[in-house]
């Protein structure tokens, strides 16, 4: 297990290191920990496949829609990749599955994950987007598409990253699959809504 495991760090570093847009290899590496640390608690209830749970959050972000891969490229990139280490086939297609179904695209889409490992990593994905990591997270991806950080001016402009809290940000506490992911999100959850209190006192110098 270790031999992939570190062969797959190895590749996600190799493709995702001079990623810019908020899913480079360290977005990787924590939900890589965030997964463990949830699978560890899930693993006292339930039975899990382990080694889905490490790839799958490994290569969840390998070959994202978002650079114009679809499905059946990601089957195939995640696929040949894993075949040459000798994991074994369920294990593959749970990988597969989670890297075609982890993303949140918009609010009113379902969520189309269906197993425990999937959840897992889903949680881990999402806990990434928000709290401390989150915040920063946001605006380096504004940033990088030479967004406003603020726009108080029209309330339906929704072009700037202050509203990307509320599009996204704000909503996954609710969405979490897991209870250890939930209790997580929870403290991160707060922690936002701290920081857009103060914000908006700062905007207006009350603070
Ligand atoms: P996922 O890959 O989890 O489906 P995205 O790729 O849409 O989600 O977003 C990944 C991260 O990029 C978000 O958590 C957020 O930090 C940032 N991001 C995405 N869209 C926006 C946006 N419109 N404004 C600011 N940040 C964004
Ligand atoms: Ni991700």
């Amino acid at each position: 297990m270790k031999i992939i495991i570190s062969k797959t760090k190895d590749f996600v570093k190799e493709r995702l290191m001079n990623e810019k847009s908020g899913h480079d290899y360290w977005h990787t590496m924590r939900v890589y920990n965030n997964a463990i640390d949830i699978a560890k608690e899930e693993q006292k209830e339930n039975k899990l496949d382990m080694m889905a749970v490490e790839l799958g959050s490994l290569l969840h972000d390998i070959a994202d829609h978002k650079f114009g891969y679809d499905d059946e490229d990601r089957k195939e990139i995640i696929g040949k990749f894993l075949i040459k280490l000798d994991v074994d086939s369920q294990t593959i297609d749970n990988v597969i599955h989670i890297a075609n179904n982890i993303s949140f695209k918009n609010k009113d889409k379902k969520n189309t994950i269906n197993t425990l490992e999937g959840k897992i990593v889903q949680d881990a994905d999402r806990l990434d987007a928000i709290g401390a990591i989150g915040i920063a997270r946001t605006f380096t991806f504004g940033g990088f598409y030479k967004r406003d950080m603020y726009n108080p001016i029209d309330e339906d402009n929704n072009e700037h990253t202050i509203a990307h809290f509320y599009e996204k940000l704000l909503l996954l506490k609710d969405r979490m699959n897991t209870k250890t992911g939930k209790q997580k999100a929870l403290k991160r959850h707060e922690y936002m809504k701290e920081f857009l209190d103060q914000f908006y006192d700062e905007w207006e110098g009350k603070r």
